[in-house]
């Protein structure tokens, strides 16, 4: 080391001969002292979500999408829906952490542009008969009870050959992109892809008569956890856990939390879920948010089916996985 630099090391540090001199110096390198008092720390002692337990009633939205339709075009608009927004502070978009949900609708007659983007999305339809979605240029049907994936950077659009106006839920993980800071977005070229192939099965499309079949040989869990449950298979949208459950009459599950971020939506049946004790009773077509570590517990009140979509994948493979029942 030469005399010049070792001279002004012991300036340097004849300059930090207190700890105000020392934050100073800290701020001029852009680090932070590790040993500051915070008003949020780094770490605590158990998850504690910012995001609230929701439960989105399917009907009223319905009804306000329904009034949408004279009101906005969805040739401009790219897509009629409306998100499932958590109410906590700063948030304008999110349903939990790492999921986005919302409701859209498409008139008959109409196309919604295609389009892609790095987010998974997938879609229950709830009340739709004759719509379809094109994927990678594959037109596939979507009728109610049925669940169509789009993976991520697939092309895809939607359209609609039937009479009366096609509802569904949408699912995407779009938080989780923005906090990955990893989002591309594209328009298709000509607006509307073309439709090379029409199919009526597909591997992004899950038939509701097809997952019924599978229900019916499905067993329920043996520690009361669920009832006859089927995963939904979606090999290209692997931190996405997708699953359909059904809850006969009667049938309550046992109070579990996780670290998992879930929403269900019922397609079938009626019944409430008690998340930290608040009981949302909810019908065909909602939606119930149970954010990270919250308590919850499923009680049917009518034969029903339940579909999930959560982030378990994404928790078990960053081993963030934990899991606690009564
Ligand atoms: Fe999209």
């Amino acid at each position: 080391m030469s005399d010049t630099i070792s001279l002004e090391r012991t300036r340097a540090l004849a300059r930090i001969s207190n700890l105000d001199a020392l934050y100073a110096e800290a701020d001029r390198l852009a680090v932070t002292p590790g040993w500051i008092k915070r008003e949020k720390p780094v770490l605590w002692r158990e998850p504690k979500s910012d995001f609230l337990p929701m439960h989105w009633r399917y009907q009223p939205i319905k009804d306000a999408l329904e009034a949408a339709g004279g009101l906005i075009d969805v040739a401009l608009a790219e897509r009629r829906n409306l998100i499932l927004r958590n109410p906590i502070p700063d948030n304008s978009f999110a349903t939990t952490r790492t999921l986005v949900c919302a409701y859209q609708m498409i008139l008959p007659g109409e196309m919604a542009p295609s389009h892609r983007h790095s987010s998974h999305a997938l879609r229950v339809i709830l009340d739709a008969r004759g719509s379809f979605s094109t994927v990678n240029g594959e037109k596939t049907p979507m009728e109610t009870g049925d669940v169509v994936l789009t993976p991520g950077w697939c092309w895809h659009g939607h359209g609609h050959d039937g009479e009366e106006p096609a509802y569904w839920f949408d699912g995407l993980d779009v938080p989780l992109t923005h906090l990955f800071e990893t989002m591309f977005f594209e328009e298709y070229p000509d607006k509307y892809e073309p439709v090379v192939k029409v199919a009526q099965t597909s591997p992004y499309r899950f038939a509701r008569d097809a997952m019924a079949s599978a229900l019916d040989k499905a067993r329920p869990e043996a520690e009361g956890l669920h009832g006859p449950r089927i995963d939904l298979d979606a090999p290209d949208m692997r931190l996405m856990g997708l699953s359909m459950e059904r809850l006969e009459a009667g049938r309550r599950t046992r109070r579990q939390r996780s670290t998992v971020n879930r929403l269900f939506v019922p397609v079938e049946g009626r019944g409430e879920t008690i998340v930290d004790g608040e009981r949302f009773a909810w019908q065909r077509g909602d939606c119930i948010a149970v954010p990270c570590w919250h308590w919850f517990e499923h009680r049917a009140a009518a034969d029903s089916v339940v579909f999930e979509m959560s982030d378990e994948p994404l928790m078990r493979f960053a081993q963030y996985y934990r899991f606690e029942v009564d």
